[in-house]
């Protein structure tokens, strides 16, 4: 066969329930690889944060999260094949994120992912980002419960998607504006909190009060849709009217208000689809105030809680090693041609 036919599928025998799968990140700024075999047991999970490098920027600089993951890529994978204990013959199939996120951080998972299936002669498979994150939340809890609802909140994203089944999704709402996790960094810049903001606020609030400053909760009683550039305003012109306000109080405020809106309206998307379940998955579910106000509303509807570790709502290749065998046992693999595409979007297939 010609090396040079980019679109055959490789490894085409169908993988076995307890496939193992070794997923692949780069989409933004963490270089992460992990073994996962069945789409549910994590044998290792390795991430690597540059959130050093891009700090003093105050922010993810494209071109040197690609020069990173070049670096780093090679002995991510590594450390992950070593801490799960196997070599390159026990792999059943390569998953990498393909989109959506930064196309120079992509093109170096999907290339390496690319290079080692053909090395090893085993599956390629493409994972959607977003349908990852989705994962994430079933990874550590396998009682699944379908249809589910998913509040799905990063730093480039804010949606509620209905999962009615594997690979079947319908966006009930998103935000019109910022992402949930753009608007606590764009505050946290603000506030003078560094990079990345939402931990900081997440740390500031501890010490604030979340009533000092009655912040506008956007859209809070219209639809499913969101918006936080208003909110964002609102948190500029506070303090520069009130100079001398207490920064933890603001924190706290801000986060209060971003933190209702996610809540209510993830409510509102169980009790209007009927859905049984209700998951967060995203980085900003690491946030303190909205796991536990996420777990107050489920327990109060009587929802099933899918509520991941912190380590899993953050970015990780575990999640995509999940999807991943999922995608692969469905639709099973990838054409070697799928390149990557920073604009993808969250579809059924
Ligand atoms: O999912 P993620 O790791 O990367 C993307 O796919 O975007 O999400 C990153 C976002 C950032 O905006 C970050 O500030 C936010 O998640 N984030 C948090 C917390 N930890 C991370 N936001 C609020 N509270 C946190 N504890
Ligand atoms: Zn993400």
């Amino acid at each position: 066969m010609p090396v040079d036919d980019t679109s055959r599928l490789i490894g085409g025998a169908a993988a076995g329930s307890d496939a193992l799968v070794l997923g692949i990140e780069t989409s933004c700024d963490e270089t992460a690889a992990a073994c996962v075999r069945g789409g549910g047991d994590v044998l290792s999970s390795v991430v690597s944060s540059q959130v050093d490098l891009h700090a003093k920027y105050g922010g993810v600089v494209p071109e040197i999260a690609s020069r990173a993951h070049n670096e780093l890529i090679i002995p991510v994978i590594a450390r992950a094949m070593v801490e799960a204990g196997v070599d390159g013959q026990r792999i059943d199939a390569v998953a990498a994120t393909t989109g959506p996120g930064l196309i120079g951080a992509l093109l170096v998972g999907v290339s390496a992912a690319k290079a080692l299936a053909l090395t090893w002669d085993v599956p390629f498979v493409a994972v959607n980002h977003l349908e990852a994150h989705l994962y994430a939340a079933l990874l550590e809890d396998p009682a699944i419960q379908l249809p589910m609802v998913v509040l799905l909140v990063s730093g480039g994203h804010t949606m509620l998607v209905l999962m009615e089944d594997h690979g079947r999704y319908r966006i009930l709402g998103q935000t019109l504006d910022d992402a949930a996790g753009e608007a606590f960094d764009k505050v946290a810049r603000f506030l003078g909190l560094g990079y990345p903001g939402g931990p900081a606020i997440d740390r500031e609030a501890m010490t604030g009060d979340p009533e000092a400053i009655r912040f506008p909760r956007s859209m809070m009683d219209e639809g499913l849709d969101f918006s936080f550039s208003g909110l964002k305003t609102a948190v500029v012109n506070h303090v520069r009217a009130n100079p001398d306000v207490s920064t933890p109080d603001v924190a706290a405020s801000f986060q209060a208000a971003v933190v209702d809106v996610l809540v209510a309206k993830a409510r509102r998307a169980a009790a209007e689809t009927g859905a049984t379940a209700l998951a967060i998955g995203g980085g900003v579910a690491a946030n303190s105030l909205l796991r536990e106000q996420f777990l107050t509303a489920c327990t109060d509807d009587g929802l099933h809680a899918f509520l991941p570790s912190r380590a899993m709502c953050t970015d990780n290749a575990a999640m995509i090693a999940s999807a991943g065998w999922y995608r692969l046992r469905d639709d099973g693999p990838s054409p070697l041609s799928t390149g990557a595409d920073p604009n993808l979007r969250l579809a059924s297939h």
